[in-house]
């Protein structure tokens, strides 16, 4: 592996949590009237949860106050919480945990990088809360993808530069992030279509081949 660091998205790259939100959201906008549907869900991706709601709101006829609004996206991360109660180790694909193990047999250094703020959360259900030399999530930046911050943060918190890192994502907002703050990137789903993505993957385990 060329690279001394990597740093994974969490949400649609080592686990799928897509569906809560989307399912979280899409009780949120019912509830105001708002039409919600899986092709704007798609521009969520990698979106922090103020932004995300702003999206949703493009699609209502009122304005709301910022009052209203933090209530809402709290109301929304709630239900989503919940729903990741159902998340166990068993959401853990196979595939990503003995890829993950291989990378680290060859002294690899893993971070995660996400514009979450659930991330611990999430990789305490998945029970890899101690498994990352170094996670920067939504806790910890002020801008979210596709500004670069969260993946400099991690490069900062593993003490490596940006050169000797690979970024790796589901979403074009990620891969914008990663080329900004001077990363190669390595893309699934609508990433490995993004043309500044430089390892277009179709699996995880794909990682091992890059050398
Ligand atoms: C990830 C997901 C986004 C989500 C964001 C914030 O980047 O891909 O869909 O909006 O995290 O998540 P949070 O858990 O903080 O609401
Ligand atoms: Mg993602």
């Amino acid at each position: 592996m060329k690279y001394k660091g990597i740093i994974f998205d969490l949400d649609g790259v080592i686990c799928f949590t897509d569906k809560y939100h989307y399912l979280a959201w899409k009780r949120l906008a019912d509830k105001l009237g708002i039409y919600f549907d899986e092709t704007i869900n798609n521009r969520l991706r990698g979106v922090s949860r103020m932004e995300s709601l702003e999206i949703i709101l493009e699609k209502s006829t009122k304005k709301y106050s910022k009052e209203e609004k933090e209530d809402f996206a709290e109301q929304k991360n709630k239900m989503y919480v919940e729903l990741l109660e159902d998340m166990t180790p068993a959401d853990l694909p196979k595939e990503v945990k003995t890829t993950l193990d291989d990378l680290r047999k060859q002294g690899v250094l893993l971070a995660i990088g996400s514009s979450s703020k659930n991330a611990k959360r999430i990789l305490k259900h998945l029970g890899l809360e101690n498994y990352f030399d170094a996670i920067s999530d939504g806790t910890n930046i002020t801008k979210s993808k596709p500004d670069p911050e969260v993946f400099l943060k991690a490069a900062e918190y593993l003490q490596l530069e940006p050169q000797e890192c690979l970024v790796v994502e589901d979403a074009v907002a990620g891969i914008k992030a990663a080329t900004d703050g001077g990363f190669d990137s390595a893309g699934f789903g609508e990433a490995s279509e993004c043309e500044m993505t430089t390892y277009p993957l179709s699996g995880f385990a794909e990682l091992r081949n890059i050398n």
